[in-house]
């Protein structure tokens, strides 16, 4: 699905991430995880175009990804984004955020299929009574549902999530942690998380790619991340055991 080779990525003059290799299979879920401040955001900034890598390759689907590229490249059609903050615009209401990546890739698009879609997402995220609710009215993880919802809309190949369970509750984040297995199963849709919450890790991950100090630390599947004889992932798993 997706592949980078020896990224380097910064902000100006300063490299923040360097040499960074992977691969995401189809419908894999892998995480990128690492403590606070190693470049997980960046990568994900980089792979998807918003601040795009100084070095190295990306490859979409075997086609090389050659940032930046125009907002009506096919790329953005194919993939969906749920940004940490949800993003949903306040000045509309639910149903017309989770419409609005069919109507800005497709201007042209049948309005009322445009809707039936966004309603049948809905639906699948357990959103559909609140449809007519506008952000403000919506819960924390309601809202995160919703970006989910708008994610998934144009059913993209792969959905780039950026710490998904941030601030929300731990039953909260274990219903999104279920949901997102359960498209995923469905829907076979690719998905690379980026986060740190440990227990979402534990039940979502296969893949993981684990930063520090610029590199990669650890690439390679979650059980073989979890038999890891590398200090800093093994004392990121057990940090009570491995801390001073
Ligand atoms: N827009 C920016 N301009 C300049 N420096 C930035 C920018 N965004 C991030 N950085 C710097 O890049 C480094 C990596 O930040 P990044 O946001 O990628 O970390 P992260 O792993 O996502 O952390 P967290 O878990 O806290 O979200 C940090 O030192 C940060 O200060
Ligand atoms: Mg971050």
């Amino acid at each position: 699905m997706l592949r980078a080779e020896n990224i380097t990525a910064g902000y100006g003059s300063r490299t923040i991430l360097e040499d960074i290799s992977f691969e995401i299979a189809d419908g894999e879920r892998f995480i990128v995880l690492g403590e606070s401040g190693c470049g997980k955001s960046t990568l994900m900034k980089a792979i998807i175009g918003l601040n795009p890598p100084t070095e190295g390759k990306i490859f979409f689907k075997d086609e090389e990804i050659v940032h930046p590229l125009p907002e009506e490249s096919d790329f953005y059609k194919k993939i969906g984004i749920l940004y940490q903050s949800s993003a949903l615009l306040n000045s509309l209401s639910l149903e017309e955020n989770v419409m609005l990546p069919i109507i800005m890739h497709y201007p042209d698009f049948n309005t009322s299929i445009a809707r039936d879609m966004a309603l049948e997402k809905l639906a699948m995220v357990n959103l559909y009574a609140h449809r007519d609710k506008f952000p403000q009215e919506l819960s924390g993880g309601m809202k995160k549902r919703g970006a989910l919802a708008r994610a998934l809309v144009m059913d993209p190949d792969i959905i780039f999530f950026d710490e998904p369970q941030a601030g929300l509750d731990p039953v909260t984040a274990r219903d999104l942690d279920v949901l997102f297995i359960k498209l995923n199963e469905q829907l076979k849709t690719t998905y690379f998380i980026v986060t740190h919450e440990l227990l979402s890790i534990r039940r979502t991950a296969q893949k993981v790619l684990m930063l520090a100090d610029k590199k990669v630390l650890f690439y390679g599947t979650f059980e073989e991340a979890m038999k890891s004889d590398v200090f800093k992932v093994k004392r990121f798993f057990n940090v009570d055991k491995y801390s001073k």
